[in-house]
């Protein structure tokens, strides 16, 4: 039986071992997935504790995905490009660090939304690490504009700047909130501002009927963002396919299985 854990502080909340036991039991895979609280002091000594007691891997959650990215003798290039590790993986090489999450992310948008991102421009709110994750998978997908819009507009001019070589070059802009102009097809909410309740100053002209709007958070009920936009007549998303999806992508990168997230994402709704 092989071992497998999601580190975070907290952690109690994380709905990460329900959804990985879903996708063992759908795929016949042999694994336990557990909760591991890890101190803030601590993640580094959690991390080895859990590789001496057999570990093969483990998801990593807030406040320790830069760490994780620090811990890994290993990246791969969306890791490195997101700056932030939230999937590692044990093995003879050492420890492996990986980032689903902006695969997860494009996954919920091409797959579970049906909204093709190729040819569309898309708005992505929010420069900090949960945005800096999302703009290579999106590029990926050939959007024809990439507007990268935050509160502090230089931290959005950073990301063109590393994403330029990437693909990026004459696709991605940066922009403060008040300078966005015209609609998008797509608008991410990948700033922290749904945590306090609150909503990031976007002129509600971005959004057209057909728009769709993700907040990468999600909660019992929707957050100010989605409410947001659905009064200017766009459809709202949660960040909860995005959730299920990065989990498939670690699950299948330790595994080699890809499971069938729909019916998982349809029980956790
Ligand atoms: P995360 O890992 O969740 O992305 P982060 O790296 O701390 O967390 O980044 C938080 C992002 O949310 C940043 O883009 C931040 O904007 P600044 O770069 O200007 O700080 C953005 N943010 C946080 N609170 C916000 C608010 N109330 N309104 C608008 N943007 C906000």
């Amino acid at each position: 039986m092989d071992h497998y854990c999601v580190f975070g502080n907290p952690i109690a909340h994380s709905k990460s071992p329900d959804i990985h036991a879903a996708f063992a039991a759908q795929t016949g895979q042999q694994l336990t997935y557990e909760k591991r609280l890890a101190p803030l002091d601590g993640f580094a000594a959690a991390v080895h504790a859990f590789i001496a007691e057999g570990g093969k891997g483990a998801n990593v959650t807030v406040p320790f995905k830069l760490e994780a990215y620090r811990l890994a003798n290993a990246l791969t290039v969306r890791a490195q490009a997101a700056g932030a590790v939230n999937t590692l993986l044990f093995d003879a090489h050492g420890i492996t660090g990986d980032n689903t999450d902006g695969a997860g992310l494009v996954a919920d948008i091409t797959a579970n939304a049906g909204v093709p991102i190729v040819g569309k421009r898309v708005l992505l709110l929010g420069a900090g690490g949960a945005a800096r994750g999302a703009v290579l998978p999106i590029l990926e997908h050939r959007p024809a504009a990439l507007v990268i819009a935050n509160r502090t507009v230089a931290a959005a001019q950073q990301l063109v700047q590393q994403f330029a070589a990437l693909g990026g070059a004459g696709i991605v802009s940066a922009c403060g909130f008040a300078e966005i102009t015209g609609s998008f097809d797509i608008v991410i909410n990948a700033t922290s501002a749904s945590l306090q309740a609150d909503l990031p100053p976007v002129p509600p002209t971005v959004f057209q009927p057909g728009t769709l709007a993700l907040d990468m958070m999600y909660g019992k009920e929707p957050t100010v963002f989605m409410r947001f936009a659905l009064e200017h007549g766009a459809t709202a998303r949660d960040g909860l396919g995005m959730l299920v999806e990065q989990a498939a992508e670690a699950f299948h990168g330790w595994r080699g299985v890809r499971p069938d997230t729909a019916p998982v994402l349809a029980n956790l709704r």
